[in-house]
């Protein structure tokens, strides 16, 4: 008899879908990892051995076929099912082309769920599984975060202090540094890392409707609201909610973080029951939340709520110790996925990423080294590298440029860095955003 229960990825970007069938699941004796959009599956995949991928295929940003396409290359003896509201929209026909097994249409009854998943894990052992499950289950700890600096062995070390833990931790840090990977491998490496973990990027929500999200709400609390929901807080249940930019939360919802914290319980929007919670909060933020709490924007009674631990996540250019065996990794992350194998690096371009200080951080780099597999052929060579790191050489060997060029390249850097967001690339070079303006045009 086979007692070992398999484990089931749910991806959709419905919540109460994602419930219903953990719920199923768990009554037919899965184990089941949910995720809330392809983002977040890709994360799971990557450290978890999964037996089975549910999937929806309408969700926002990266939608389901892209994932199914994506699994197909990386996990082809994974079975696949898809679950659809829209069996039209999405065809038949993509489906059964991406790979999937069998596909479900919502609403859909246990009984159907069963059937399909029993066909999906027949389909399975009938392929015959070659590869020993144990070579693919290369435990993965720490979420693959790489680096070998002091700074960065201090950063682990405190991530196997919390991990087994329920501690409140806030990570700090410039942007682009790793925070998330961090909050994601202090869930992942730990002893609740079967429950969900559950990202929310404040920033992205809007303020009026940052309670709903992450607490719930009532039929008819506020207009729109034609249901009961739950909230991030429920969905995140015995494992990790992720509190990302924990500083654009607004002053009602810290006021409800403060109380779920103190007292391990929420409200619903509308609602006056209380429900007890039991979550590890990870809250993080590039923004000195001391400032804010000096002018009134952040409840100082909230941050030492937060700050049970303290995780700083240090820029890249202090701890510059770390950049080849990030650049080794990205090399081969991306050469995998644009050249089918792997690539070296010629010194002289090394050299070149170990000197720059990387404003961006670890997201800056990734992102030049994503750039330089695509342009190279073969060797990452020096001609391979963005222009604004060859030109660090051009300055250091040959002629130098005019200043005039100098700032044009520094300008379009800086608002590469924000992401075409004037205000942000204006306070970062300490001008305001009328000159900014005038040198753009
Ligand atoms: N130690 C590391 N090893 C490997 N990759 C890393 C490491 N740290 C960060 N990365 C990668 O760098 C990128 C940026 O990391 P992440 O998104 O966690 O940064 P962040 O601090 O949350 O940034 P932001 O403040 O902009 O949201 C990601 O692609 C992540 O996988
Ligand atoms: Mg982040």
């Amino acid at each position: 008899m086979d007692l070992r229960k398999e484990n089931i990825l749910l991806v959709d970007d419905d919540i109460d879908i994602l419930e219903l069938l953990q719920r199923h699941l768990k009554s037919m004796n899965y184990h089941t990892y949910k995720a809330v959009s392809v983002k977040e599956a890709l994360f799971i995949l990557k450290d978890t051995f999964i037996d089975l991928l549910i999937t929806d295929i309408q969700m926002p940003e990266i939608d389901g076929l892209q994932l199914l396409k994506y699994t197909n290359e990386h996990y082809p003896e994974m079975p696949k099912l898809v679950v659809t509201g829209y069996p039209s929209v999405d065809g038949v026909l993509n489906v059964i082309k991406s790979g999937a097994i069998d596909y479900l249409t919502k609403p859909f009854t246990k009984d159907e769920l069963k059937q399909s998943i029993e066909k999906a894990f027949a389909h399975k052992i009938k392929r015959l599984n070659k590869t020993p499950k144990t070579e693919r289950l290369k435990n993965n700890l720490y979420a693959d975060m790489v680096g070998e600096s002091e700074a960065f062995h201090k950063v682990i070390n405190i991530i196997d202090r919390v991990k087994d833990n329920k501690a409140t931790v806030l990570i700090k840090g410039e942007s682009g540094t790793g925070k998330e990977l961090v909050a994601r491998a202090i869930h992942y490496s730990g002893k609740f890392s079967r429950a969900p973990f559950i990202a929310v990027n404040c920033g992205a929500i809007p303020e009026n409707l940052q309670e709903a999200e992450l607490f719930g709400y009532l039929k008819g609390a506020f207009t729109g609201a034609n249901e009961n929901r739950n909230g991030f807080f429920q969905a995140a249940q015995g494992g990790t909610l992720f509190l990302d930019e924990i500083g654009t939360a607004s002053l009602a919802v810290q006021t409800k973080l403060l109380r779920a914290l103190q007292e391990k319980e929420i409200t619903k929007v509308g609602s006056q029951k209380v429900e007890k919670v039991d979550i590890r909060i990870v809250a993080a933020t590039n923004a000195n939340l001391l400032e804010d709490i000096k002018n009134k924007s952040f409840r100082e009674d909230l941050y030492y709520r937060l700050t049970v631990v303290e995780i700083n996540v240090p820029p890249l250019r202090e701890r510059k110790s770390d950049i080849p065996l990030l650049v080794e990794k990205f090399l081969r992350k991306y050469g995998v996925e644009y050249k089918d194998r792997l690539l070296g690096i010629a010194p002289e371009a090394l050299q070149i990423l170990e000197r720059y200080d990387w404003p961006g951080n670890i997201r800056e780099l990734e992102n030049s080294i994503q750039r330089a597999v695509i342009m190279s052929d073969g060797l990452v060579d020096v001609k391979d590298l963005p222009d604004f790191l060859k030109f660090q050489i051009d300055t250091t060997n040959k002629g130098f440029t005019t200043l005039r060029q100098m700032e044009k390249e520094y300008v379009q850097r800086v608002l590469a860095h924000t992401q075409g967001n004037k205000s942000k690339a204006a306070e970062i070079l300490q001008i305001d955003r009328k000159t900014l303006r005038d040198k753009l045009d």
